[in-house]
């Protein structure tokens, strides 16, 4: 209701959001892809335009559909996403939300790949840009606050620090989907938020309320 008044301690501040899986086309009929149904970023992005955010909401094809009350920009690949990110900057904060694939076919065939005499095909694969690492290490123009998510497993809190140091991001929200959590494929997140200044555990609770939690802490950064 605030949103749609226009008010809310976001009111006038735009914001970015990437969100759902990317998919890199093989040929006309077949890509490969992360798994990722979108819910995270949707949320996101749900909870940040809540709070009066201007949302620029880039997805790529996610299971889940956008929120209401963002403006979407749909994507396929992760170099697309990209230019759709550029293009959207300048904005106050960035979210990461987006399961990219770290790997493309070097040379997607635009005609469709047939079983054949020839045996099996053999992809090639070049590396997809960094689109957080992109946007975080931009000399100019870069947004205030820059956040990335990151699954990891072992020891969370070192991978996902490392992470945020050669990301070159502020923030880095990370998912413990070590198996003895039970988290991934359930309800629940067991998330430690990553800063400068240092790791916060916070407690388990679902997607959507990670997402406010996330929304309420961003807002406090840009000093809304
Ligand atoms: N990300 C991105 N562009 C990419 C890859 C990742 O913007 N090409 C973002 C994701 O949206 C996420 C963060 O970077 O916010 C971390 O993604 P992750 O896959 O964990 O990082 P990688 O550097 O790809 O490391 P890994 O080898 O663990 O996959
Ligand atoms: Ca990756």
């Amino acid at each position: 209701i605030e949103a749609a008044l226009g008010a809310g301690p976001l009111a006038g501040r735009r914001v970015l959001v990437t969100s759902g899986p990317t998919h890199e086309p093989i040929d006309p009929v077949r890509y490969i892809a992360n798994r990722s149904s979108g819910a995270q970023g949707a949320a996101v992005a749900r909870a940040l335009a809540e709070l009066g955010a201007e949302v620029v909401f880039v997805t790529g094809p996610a299971e889940v559909p956008p929120p209401l009350g963002v403006q979407v920009v749909r994507v396929e690949t992760a170099q697309q996403m990209l230019e759709a990110v550029q293009a959207a900057l300048p904005v106050e904060a960035a979210v990461f939300a987006a399961a990219v694939a770290d790997w493309r076919v070097a040379q997607a065939s635009d005609r469709k790949l047939k079983k054949s005499r020839d045996g099996l095909p053999v992809l090639e694969f070049a590396e997809n840009p960094d689109i957080l690492k992109t946007v975080a290490r931009m000399e100019e123009g870069r947004p205030a606050l820059v956040v990335g998510f990151a699954a990891e497993t072992d020891d969370v809190i070192a991978h996902a620090r490392a992470k945020r140091e050669r990301k070159g991001c502020d923030w880095i929200v990370a998912n413990d989907v070590s198996p003895e959590t039970g988290i991934m494929g359930g309800d629940e997140n067991a998330v430690v938020l990553i800063t400068e200044e240092g790791v916060e555990e916070w407690p388990r609770m679902g997607k959507e309320e990670v997402a406010r939690w996330l929304a309420a802490r961003i807002a406090a950064a840009l000093g809304a």
